[in-house]
């Protein structure tokens, strides 16, 4: 935790131009915020307020407006291609390569980092074996579920042992049992890893399960409540975190994972 921040927001903006007559829109304003090497943050927020531009923004996937994201001491955007292989992405849809087998899917980003081919498909195997996904390593993704899809991704983003993790409502596209099992999965494996996690949701359970630190976000994104916790957070405490987030948005997020 001595270690410099692992992510740092000052003062973005990110606008995206509405038509010629109109002023731009903010997705993201004057948003400031860090995040330490070894933290996981869950980022709270209704459907709208700029989650996935925030993510975006940290992922190097598109450049802010005004302000300064860093990542690792480096620019996400400009140096894009020093991210690749060091960052484990999990979207909500799978975003796997249709023409590539579970296999080679998981081993992709060890491909990238240019890994030994024997050396990436024992990885490969090992982290679908982890995610419960033995016996399909040929199977392509049209022949697996949603669930067993995202498993796959899981597995992808964690093979290359990655020093950031980021995940964009990664269950909220699976239905609730799938979904809760895989989270409770996937929170086991990051504790374990000890990655820095940013995790972004709408379900404020999925934020009190998957984050020592809550942001509750609010549009155009900037933050509006925060809270950390931890697994040693007593019943009680954890309530009134729950009902202080609930007071933060007005009742605009659901309490339970919506289909
Ligand atoms: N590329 C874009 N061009 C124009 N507007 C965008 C673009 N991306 C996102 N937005 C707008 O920014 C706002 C925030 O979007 P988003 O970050 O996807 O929200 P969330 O992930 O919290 O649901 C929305 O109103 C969305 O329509
Ligand atoms: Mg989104």
């Amino acid at each position: 935790m001595s270690e410099a921040p692992a992510i740092v927001f000052d003062a973005v903006d990110k606008r995206f131009p509405r038509s010629e007559a109109a002023e731009d829109f903010y997705a993201v304003r004057a948003l400031s915020f860090a995040v330490a090497a070894g933290e996981l943050v869950a980022i709270l927020g209704p459907t709208g307020c700029g989650k996935s531009t925030t993510f975006n923004l940290i992922a190097g996937l598109i450049r802010p407006s005004s302000g300064r994201v860093r990542v690792a001491g480096h620019d996400p955007y400009d140096e894009f291609d020093w991210f690749r292989g060091k960052i484990g992405i999990v979207f909500q849809n799978d975003r796997l390569m249709p023409w590539r087998s579970a296999l080679d899917n998981v081993a992709l980003g060890l491909e990238l980092n240019k890994v030994a081919r024997e050396e990436r498909v024992a990885i490969a195997r090992a982290w679908l074996e982890r995610l419960g996904l033995k016996g399909h390593e040929a199977d392509y993704p049209f022949a697996l579920s949603g669930g067993m899809r995202q498993r796959v991704s899981i597995a992808r983003a964690f093979a290359i042992k990655p020093a950031i993790l980021l995940g964009d409502e990664p269950f909220s596209g699976l239905d609730a049992v799938t979904g809760d099992t895989l989270r409770r999965e996937f929170v086991d494996l990051v504790r374990e890893t000890r990655c820095t996690g940013i995790f972004i949701t709408h379900s404020i359970d999925e934020a009190l399960q998957l984050g020592r630190r809550v942001l509750v976000f609010r549009r155009p994104a900037r933050i509006i409540y925060q809270a950390r916790l931890g697994p040693d957070t007593p019943a009680a405490e954890r309530e009134r975190i729950r009902s202080d987030i609930l007071h933060a948005l007005g009742g605009t997020v659901a309490t339970k994972e919506e289909p």
